[in-house]
């Protein structure tokens, strides 16, 4: 494994960071506690020191899960990347920006972005209960409020940092317009952005603008939820509540597969899985930080952390390259 500071913080994250969106299982058609729990430890093992969670993620059951997870360990060899500023049980009191409903057990759900700065106090002491700690590495805005002014969610960051609940303060989904604006108030540490073979908006303007400016970037969905695998073009299936039955028809299912044709041939000289060479790829493109790859279970944790154990050389690293510009 590798450990990559992240920006101007004093984090070092591991290059694979666990991502802990489908154990919550809400959106991901659930899973089962015991494989949760297996595949953070089994991420430990193989040498992946940072997990990255949010409130919204099963409705604090990711949070919670991991809290569990980690006990008896040291807690000072993780770091517990989290997140706040969706609201799904109303206690906004209909204040915030309305994000989106779902269908969660049955039940009808509405999700709001709010991030005003007693939001932001109230959520991380929820977390820090839920994650059984007494700090948490980083944090950050889960997706911009545009109903709280960003100075002040900032400010919330600030004396979060002061009183050492938090040791560094991030965002995610920002612009470089909103990270513009957040750095007159604070040092962010990092950008949490969607980013991956098939999803290279950010190339353009916002990892200029972090790498000029010292700001890490956390990948998320590199594997685009499971679709870089391959497996959805054989015989996996999805479960009638998951959120990927829709998220998928974004891409061109011809064009993925023959992607992934061209380039098994390279994974299978490396002894790597597709998965494990989108992966690595992935951490070695330009302003990428860390790559949060999630898992359901030891084997696919194993799979992930197990991308940084070969390298690409740039000649295969291009051959990559022209296949993606074939897209
Ligand atoms: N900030 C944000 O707005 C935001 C948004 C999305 C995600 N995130 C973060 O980024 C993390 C990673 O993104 P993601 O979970 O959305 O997507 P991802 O990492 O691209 O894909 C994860 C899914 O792919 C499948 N998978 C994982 N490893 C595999 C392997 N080795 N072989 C085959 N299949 C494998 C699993 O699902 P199946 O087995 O069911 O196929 C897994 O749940 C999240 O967990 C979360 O921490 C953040």
């Amino acid at each position: 494994m590798e450990y990559r500071k992240l920006g101007s913080s004093e984090l070092s994250l591991s290059a694979i960071t666990y991502g802990a969106f489908a154990i919550g299982g809400t959106m991901w058609g659930g899973n089962e506690r015991k494989n949760s729990i297996d595949a953070i430890h089994a991420s430990i093992e193989s040498g992946v020191t940072t997990l990255d969670t949010a409130p919204f993620y099963g409705f604090g059951l990711s949070e919670e899960i991991i809290g569990e997870a980690l006990q008896g360990r040291d807690r000072t060899k993780v770091q517990i990347l989290t997140k706040f500023g969706l609201v799904w049980d109303g206690s906004n009191k209909g204040k915030g920006e309305h994000f989106f409903d779902l269908t969660d057990n049955g039940k009808e759900v509405s999700v709001y972005k709010y991030a005003s700065k007693a939001n932001v106090i109230k959520e991380v002491e929820e977390s820090l209960v839920r994650l059984r700690t007494d700090y948490i590495d980083l944090l950050q805005i889960h997706w911009p409020d545009g109903s709280t002014p960003i100075d002040e969610t900032m400010e919330a960051l600030a004396a979060l940092i002061r009183q050492g609940k938090i040791r560094a303060a991030g965002v995610s989904n920002y612009s470089v317009s909103q990270l513009e604006e957040a750095a007159k108030t604070i040092s962010i540490a990092s950008n949490q952005v969607a980013y991956s073979m098939l999803n290279r908006a950010i190339e353009k303007d916002l990892v200029p603008y972090t790498t000029d400016h010292n700001i890490g970037i956390i990948a998320y969905s590199p594997l685009e939820r499971g679709l870089l695998s391959g497996k959805y073009f054989a015989d996996a299936k999805l479960k009638a509540d998951d959120h990927r039955n829709g998220y998928f028809g974004q891409f061109d299912p011809e064009k993925v597969k023959a992607l992934i044709g061209k380039i098994q041939p390279l994974a299978q000289s490396k002894n790597a899985t597709v998965a494990q060479l989108v992966l690595r790829w992935t951490s070695l493109q330009k302003g990428i930080t860390v790559v949060l790859a999630g898992a359901r279970n030891a084997e696919q944790a194993i799979s992930n952390a197990g991308a940084m154990d070969f390298t690409l050389a740039a000649d295969e690293l291009q051959f990559i390259n022209t296949q993606l510009s074939k897209l």
